[in-house]
């Protein structure tokens, strides 16, 4: 279980900053100082008029008053007293455990049990609160379970899919290449028929390769090309577009930018992810010329990126389709691709604790996917 270390309390202000005993402690001296100076200066009275030598009814009427008053002052101190011990014993010294007690779960043990058997309200509260640790605690130990299985499985999908691709190369290069010697030596013997069988294996055997490429880039995002530093994502984009220039130049591309932060990264994840969205923002082109438009806005914590095009778009529907890996929404021959690029975009943002959408919300031609990257100045820089 991770425990962070816990924020300094928050501190009182005002008159609450006083501890409550302290405010008994002030109360209870200026009533006990009235209650003497009270006391003594009635029994002066008293002996004063006594020392008048009245009447005997008057004398016999102060002298009850005087007892009456005697028996009133004495309750009243040992009511006084009683009161103070209640407040020491039956509310300061339980809230005392009650805080203990809550100090002992926020600093980390948080099987620490709450309870204070008095007085009643305390009572109540601690089993309440206690209750409430109780769930959220096997809330908490159930979903990080959860997370470290998932972690698990995640870890072992991704070795799988890595030694799979890895080791499918070999065969697949043996098939390809000597489906291709086959037709090279005994070409001008076979007929057409058979020369087309030949040429559906070696197509069927390169798109494969291509197929299981994908899948090796996959399964290495966040396992091999991992370190994040402080990069600029504008540097990142022109790297991108340098590796696109051809595409670019090809298709008479206008690609504009606003202007573009640091952030905290991975520098060739980062790359892959501008690439692959350019590379589809002028793939998946109208009649018109490409336009594509990359900024970035601050949102919150994180920096919010946009790429823009005004391309074919993409229906609503497809909106989370899109991004499972090999799904694509057109046919090969219209449009190249395996449909591996928005995937690893996903999983390369999602590596950086971000998140990769398309913007459904948008008016008009093209498509806009956003996403978010956190800023420079991370943890470990
Ligand atoms: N900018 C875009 N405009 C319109 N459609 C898009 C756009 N980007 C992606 N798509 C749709 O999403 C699908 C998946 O995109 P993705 O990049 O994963 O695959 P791909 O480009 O077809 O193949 P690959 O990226 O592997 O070459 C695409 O086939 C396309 O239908
Ligand atoms: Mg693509």
């Amino acid at each position: 279980m991770i425990i962070h270390p816990l924020p300094p309390p928050r501190e009182p202000t005002g008159l609450g900053r006083l501890p409550l005993a302290r405010w008994f402690l002030f109360i209870g001296a200026v009533a006990g100082t009235a209650f003497a100076a009270g006391a003594v200066t009635t029994m002066m009275m008293i002996a004063d008029t006594q020392a008048l030598s009245p009447r005997p009814e008057v004398d016999a009427q102060v002298a009850r008053l005087n007892g009456a008053l005697t028996v009133l002052f004495a309750v009243l101190l040992a009511c006084g007293v009683g009161l103070a011990f209640i407040v020491r014993y039956a509310v300061l010294k339980p809230i005392r455990q009650l805080t203990e007690q809550v100090r002992t779960v926020a600093a980390g043990d948080f099987d620490h049990a709450l309870h204070v058997d008095r007085p009643a309200e305390l009572a109540e509260l601690s089993s309440h609160v206690d209750a409430m640790r109780d769930r959220i605690v096997s809330a908490w130990r159930t979903a990080s379970d959860q997370a470290e299985e998932l972690r698990r499985s995640n870890g072992e999908l991704e070795q799988f899919a890595y030694v799979a691709s890895h080791d499918l190369q070999e065969p697949l290069r043996k098939v390809a290449s000597f489906t291709q010697m086959l037709e090279q030596r005994y070409g001008p013997q076979l007929d057409d028929r058979a020369r087309q069988y030949i040429h559906y294996a070696v197509d069927g055997a390169k798109r494969m390769q291509l197929l299981i490429n994908d899948l090796l880039d996959f399964s290495r995002v966040g396992r091999v090309t991992g370190a994040r530093t402080t990069v600029d994502s504008g540097a990142a984009l022109d790297q991108a577009l340098d590796n696109l220039s051809a595409t670019i130049e090809d298709t008479g591309a206008t690609v504009t930018r606003g202007e573009l932060p640091a952030i905290h990264g991975n520098r060739v994840q980062l790359t892959q992810l501008f690439q692959n969205l350019v590379e589809n923002a002028v793939k998946f082109r109208s009649e018109e010329p490409p336009r594509v438009h990359v900024e970035a806005r601050r949102e919150g914590e994180m920096w919010e990126f946009s790429c823009a095009d005004n391309g074919i778009g993409v229906e609503p529907k497809y909106a989370d389709r899109i991004f499972l890996i090999f799904q694509r929404l057109h046919a090969r021959d219209v449009y190249p691709g395996t449909g591996i690029g928005l995937a690893l975009c996903r999983k390369i943002v999602e590596f950086h604790g971000g998140q990769l959408w398309l913007d459904d919300t948008g008016e008009g031609r093209g498509a806009t996917f956003r996403w978010t990257l956190p800023p420079a100045g991370g943890a470990d820089e």
